[in-house]
């Protein structure tokens, strides 16, 4: 067996790594064998000469089997999984788990908080006083068998290596590798024990894929770990080229999903609405989850979904009702366009990390939440703006916070005089059967 050093050594070289070579990585990170210095030192040698399909298969199955796996044997059902790859405003697990519980299924959701540019469910979750997002197992099951659904911020025993590993990916700029992301993904998704999973596989300014040729071959990746693990899996591949609604920021983003709920449009509805479909259809190959996803909120029984939820789990119940009550922070500053034109593209990294650095995000793990801070954001692509209309509104509880998301607000979109092409949602939907395209390629 080789030392460690000799395992860096190999895929410096680009070489591949055998089963035995991954699982003493992973059995060193979780028992702190291995230094960090060493494991930052063969992430980046992954960053830079990839994995083969195989390799990032049992580096995942290793995570996966890290910590705990979650015993889901009293749940009868199918369970179902729905996971982003990190965006802007995206807020779609909670408009989604409601309406999918509304329509019989279930969901053990186990959700990361969020980091950087990129929000958390729970966070945004948190936003309703007293209810709580760090559940005991029985707990979770208990509101799955009650509600069909319950959200809990993952435990420390769900995949721990992973924990660790991206803590240190996140301070060695080795996020962005897509076998890591594969089994950093993956590996929580496995030992969450649902049957079906959904990945929503974000490309563009706000995702960690930047391209959506990047996404098609993450999303591919995943693919295979599941299907491989005897989970069936798909990927939606979806825009994060501009926020999914208005709204960045803790309380905004819960008033938002109350607001989809209710029958607001929005592209958040658009792509839980498409979400939705796509589960439902692999979890029981039904094919009008379209329109039974309009009649659940039409008939207001999936904001019912989620009112029962809230009251099950202790929460206050009365700001589903009058979601004003999740109120921005008291500091605030309009921003207005310093010139005329189109909209020609937006940062939507630059939107999340200014939602972050009023408080509303994490600018470094373990920084505390704002709630009420974050970005009202009024651009959309091929808008057109006037000098002097308000293209923001930053939300703070701290002054001192302001100008530098003021910067990041202002540097955050070009403009131009031609009327850009209108930008698609959606790229493609992959399955193990193969990819459907939404638009002529
Ligand atoms: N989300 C994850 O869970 N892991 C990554 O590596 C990136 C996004």
């Amino acid at each position: 067996m080789l030392s460690f050093y000799e395992i860096i050594e190999k895929k410096k070289k680009g070489l591949p790594l055998e089963r035995e070579e991954i699982q003493l990585w992973i059995d060193g990170v979780v028992q702190k064998s291995i230094p960090p210095e060493q494991s930052a030192a063969l992430l980046m040698a992954i960053c830079l000469k990839g994995m083969t399909e195989q390799e990032a298969a049992t580096l995942t199955l290793c995570m996966a089997s890290s910590g705990a796996v979650t015993d889901r044997s009293s749940v009868k059902g199918i369970l179902l999984d729905k996971h982003s790859t990190g965006g802007v405003s995206d807020s779609t697990t909670l408009v989604l788990l409601p309406a999918l519980a509304a329509a019989g299924y279930y969901s053990l959701k186990a959700s990361g908080k969020g980091l950087g540019h990129t929000g958390g469910t729970v966070d945004k979750l948190a936003s309703i006083p007293h209810l709580p997002v760090t559940l005991s197992s029985e707990e979770r099951i208990r509101l799955t068998l009650l509600c069909g659904f319950s959200v809990t911020a993952a435990s420390e025993d769900l995949a721990p290596a992973d924990k660790i590993l991206y803590d240190l990916r996140d301070r060695t700029a080795t996020v962005d590798s897509i076998p890591l992301i594969a089994a950093s993904v993956m590996s929580k998704k496995l030992a969450g024990g649902s049957d079906v999973i959904l990945l929503d596989v974000k490309y563009g300014s706000g995702a960690f894929m930047k391209t959506k040729e990047q996404a098609l071959t993450l999303a591919k990746m995943m693919i295979s770990i599941g299907e491989n693990a005897g989970r069936k899996t798909a990927c939606l591949l979806s825009s994060m080229n501009q926020p999914l609604s208005p709204y960045v920021g803790c309380n905004a983003e819960m008033r938002a999903v109350i607001g989809v709920l209710r029958g607001e449009e929005s592209d958040l509805n658009k792509v839980s609405r498409e979400l939705f479909v796509r589960l439902t259809e692999l979890a029981s190959g039904r094919k009008d989850g379209g329109a039974q996803y309009d009649a659940l909120i039409a008939s207001g029984a999936a904001l019912q979904s989620l009112r029962a939820y809230v009251q099950a789990a202790g929460g206050d119940v009365g700001v589903i009702d009058a979601p004003e009550r999740l109120a921005d922070a008291p500091v605030s500053r309009e921003i207005c366009a310093e010139a005329s034109g189109y909209v020609n593209e937006i940062n939507c990294q630059s939107v999340g990390m200014a939602a972050a650095v009023l408080g509303g995000g994490r600018v470094r793990a373990g920084d505390s939440i704002d709630h009420g801070a974050g970005v009202q954001y009024l651009l959309r692509v091929g808008d057109y703006v006037n000098k002097g209309d308000r293209i923001a509104t930053l939300y703070t509880s701290d002054e001192n916070k302001l100008a530098h998301a003021e910067a990041l607000i202002k540097g955050s979109f070009a403009l131009t005089e031609d009327r850009p092409e209108e930008q698609p949602l959606f790229y493609a939907f992959v399955s193990k059967d193969g990819i459907t395209y939404y638009t002529e390629e």
